[in-house]
Order: C-alpha cells, then structure tokens, then sequence
C-alpha cells in the first residue's frame, strides 16, 4: 500500500445548488435532518458503502471515509440560485416530497438559504416565469455576476472549499457547435458576444463555478459541460467536472437489468420505457424541446450494453423508445413502467414487465451528497477534466467523444470504477476482483 497523497478535507465545505426545487431542497433537508440524527441517509454510498481493500489474509472490507478522507455531513454549508424567491424551508414544503414532520426539525436552518438571484434565460426553459432572475445581463455578465457570488459565498461563510451542483430544470436541447464549443478562446469569445443560442444558462454556471476553483456536477441531462471547451477550462484550472443527468430511478433499474440480457446472450427486439410525472420537472419536460433533452440522455443506456456490433444475431434493429408525460395527479412519485421483448432459443419471444413505483427526489437526493462529496474529494486528489468514476450516479456518462472513447452504462462496470478510483486515491491497488 502506498501512502496517500489527498489533502485532508479540513474546514467547511460550501455546496452551492442551481435550483432550489424538489431534489434539492429534500437534499438538504435529509443532510440537515441525519446531521441531527433524526433521520438516516438512505441510499448514500459514500455514507454506507463498504469496499474491499486489499487481498487475501490481509483483505478488510471499508467505508469510504476510512479509505480517503471524505467531508463530513457537520461540515457542509449550503447556499443556492433559483428563479423563484422561495427558500429552502418553503421550496420543500411546496415540492410536497417530504411530510412537515420531516422538515420542520430543521426549519429555522432551511429557512436561512435564501435563493440568490439566477443567471435564466426564458427561452431555455418556457414553462418558468419566476422573478428572482438577474436582468439585462449578457452571458459574460452572467459569468461574472456568479464568479461574485461564490466569493461572496465563501467571505460570509468562511468556507474554504466549494462545489457547484446543478439540479436545477432541464434546459433546451443544444447541440455541440464545434465552432463555439470546440474550444476555449471560442466559447469566451461567444459569451463575451452574448450569443444566447449557443450559449445556455447552464454553461455560466460551469464557467464561473470551474473559474473560481470549485468542481462543477451537471445533475441533468443539459449539454452544459459535455464540450471540449469546458474540459480545456477544467484542465486549465484544475477542476473536476461530473455529469450528465443522475442515475436514479427507470434508467437505474435499466442499465442493472441490460446486463443479465446481454451476459445470458438473449436477443432484444424493443424496449419501451413509459413514465408518468406530475412535479415541476414534469412540466418543464412536457415542453419537446426541454424532453428532447431527456430523451437523447435515457435512449444512451442500452447502446452500450448492447451493442449490435458486437452480437448482430441479438441486437440488431431492436425498437427503443423513451416517453415522459405529465401527469399531475402523482406529482414527484414517479411511476414507469418497463416492456422488454426478448427472445430466446432458436428464437422465440419472451416479455419481461417491470413497474417501479418510485419517488424522484427521494432516489436523486442522496446522489446530489454522493456526487458532492466525491467530487470534493477527486478536487483534494488533484483529479480534473471528465470524472469517469463518477458514471455510476450519471444515465449519461460523460467520455471524450473527440478521441472516440465511448461511454461506460453497465452498472456493475461502473461500480468497478468507482470502487478502484477509490482504492487508489487511499493508496491501494486497483483491481477487478468480483465481491
Ligand atoms: N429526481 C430525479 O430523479 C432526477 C433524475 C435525473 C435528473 N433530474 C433533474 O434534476 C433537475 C431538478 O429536478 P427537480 O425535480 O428538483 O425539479 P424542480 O422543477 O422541482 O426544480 C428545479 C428548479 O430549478 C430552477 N431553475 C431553472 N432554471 C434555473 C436557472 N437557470 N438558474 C437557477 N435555477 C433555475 C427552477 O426554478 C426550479 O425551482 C431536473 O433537471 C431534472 O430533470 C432529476
């Protein structure tokens, strides 16, 4: 074992959120709630998880935070941006995830994360009118304005570090410009141009966020970082990146399930994903340039599972196909519903239905502390660009296309790389041992 080199995770650590809404706002109530212990961290890895280090007799089964040194819970502080004034107290009572039971222990401290005002721009998402907007700012004035803010975050605070999570709505779909966001000196000369359609609002947020030293996670499916010229910029200032879109619910249960098609070597003809969604990421993605989005995000999974290339005889042609709707009634209980038509032996067809009763925010809240925390820690480790350790929380795993280097879906691969980056920032050996 050799020693290892990741700076302590000393002093407060600031975690400033894009979008104070449904996620984000049971996010921190469910930190703010277990730092009192009145409730548990559910679903968090780098709270529960164990990992192997080590082999044979000297083999020892860790949590993370006894492998590298991890933030505590006592230690975040947490500031936000949203278009709507509401604070976090009222954002949670309003997104309905969590009964007042639950959040009125920590009120007074919810009450205090004020939103800040946000870099938006209306035609990016059509369905939000909020006011708590900054106005007539152009995209590099955004920029700055923001950069401001987070020094301002970190004075008021005395936070020494700071990590920047977007959960905030799914914006419009922007296609990759290698003109603009092909690199550097051209995305900057397009902001400082206040070229609003190639510019989104998002990619202010990454700028300023990777400018002022802090780590930046793209929460949703926006294009945002998953260009060249952000990955130049967090090469330039040493910052990690993570994204794109959490892994919580229908594309979680699908990149589990592909596997046991693809490693049994039965053929897929169609796959077809429904969802009804009644919370206010429903109605932003009831809007089909918003779903757009979405859809270019959840239909990825499969792709690399299973890869016509690799077996034309099983998954050539299969029909995949994604819907969203918004269905009031269900507000943020999610439900999807899965129908995989397989086939088997000389090739006779076969169906497998999975239904999943889910809750958004309550699978996505304890990925925003994973992602957090993990990229905190990648930050400490001088680990930047693309974080691709990180896949196992993201349905849309950023890689660098440029090189041709393709995406890493299968969960249970993605759990290997998440687990060795671990192991060797603590200083012990990567490897491929199933346990
Ligand atoms: N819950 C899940 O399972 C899940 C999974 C994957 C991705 N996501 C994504 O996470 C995001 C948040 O989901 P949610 O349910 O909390 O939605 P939400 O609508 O409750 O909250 C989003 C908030 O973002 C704010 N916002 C929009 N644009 C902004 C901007 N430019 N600056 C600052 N604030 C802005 C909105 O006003 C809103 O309050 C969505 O993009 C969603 O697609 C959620």
């Amino acid at each position: 074992m050799k020693a290892s080199n990741v700076k302590p995770a000393d002093g407060k650590l600031g975690v400033l959120v894009v979008g104070l809404g449904a996620v984000t706002s049971t996010f921190m109530t469910g930190v703010l709630m277990a730092r009192k212990n009145l409730a548990k961290p559910v679903g968090s890895m780098t709270q529960y998880d164990k990992i192997r280090v080590g082999k044979g007799a000297d083999k020892k089964y860790l949590k993370y935070e006894d492998i590298v040194p991890i933030a505590k819970l006592d230690d975040i502080v947490f500031g936000a941006w949203d278009v709507y004034p509401a604070n976090a107290y009222e954002s949670a009572i309003n997104a309905e995830v969590l009964k007042e039971k639950d959040i009125n222990p920590v009120k007074d401290e919810l009450e205090a994360i004020k939103p800040m005002k946000a870099a938006f721009d209306h035609n990016y998402a059509k369905r939000l009118d909020g006011d708590n907007v900054m106005v007539g700012k152009t995209r590099w004035e955004m920029v700055e304005q923001l950069r401001e803010d987070i020094r301002n975050f970190k004075k008021e605070y005395g936070v020494d570090r700071v990590v920047v999570l977007w959960a905030a709505s799914t914006e419009v779909y922007v296609p990759v410009d290698e003109n603009v966001h092909g690199t550097l000196a051209d995305l900057e000369k397009a902001m400082k141009a206040d070229d609003k359609e190639h510019i989104a609002p998002s990619m202010c947020y990454a700028y300023a966020a990777l400018s002022e030293g802090a780590p930046f996670i793209m929460g949703a499916p926006n294009t945002t970082v998953d260009i060249p010229a952000m990955w130049e910029l967090s090469e330039k200032t040493g910052m990690p990146i993570a994204g794109k879109d959490f892994k919580t619910g229908q594309t979680l249960v699908k990149s589990g399930f592909a596997p046991i098609i693809g490693t049994r070597c039965l053929g897929l003809s169609g796959w077809f994903s429904t969802n009804i969604l009644g919370n206010r990421d429903g109605l932003v993605l009831d809007e089909p340039a918003n779903f757009r989005t979405k859809e270019v995000s959840k239909l990825s999974t499969l792709e690399s599972i299973l890869v016509p290339e690799e077996q034309p005889d099983l998954y050539t042609d299969y029909y995949h196909k994604v819907r969203i709707n918004y269905y009031p009634p269900r507000n943020d209980n999610k439900e999807g519903w899965d129908n995989i038509d397989i086939f088997g032996w000389m090739g006779y067809p076969m169906q497998i239905k999975i239904n999943f009763l889910c809750r958004d925010s309550i699978l996505a809240a304890p990925l925003c502390l994973d992602l957090v925390l993990l990229s905190d820690l990648a930050a400490r480790a001088g680990r930047h660009g693309i974080q691709r350790f990180l896949s196992f929380f993201l349905k849309s795993p950023m890689h660098d296309y440029t090189k041709g280097e393709v995406p890493v879906n299968h969960l249970f691969q993605q759990y290997v790389m998440l687990k060795n980056a671990i192991r060797e920032m603590g200083g012990y050996e990567a490897d491929e041992e199933i346990d």
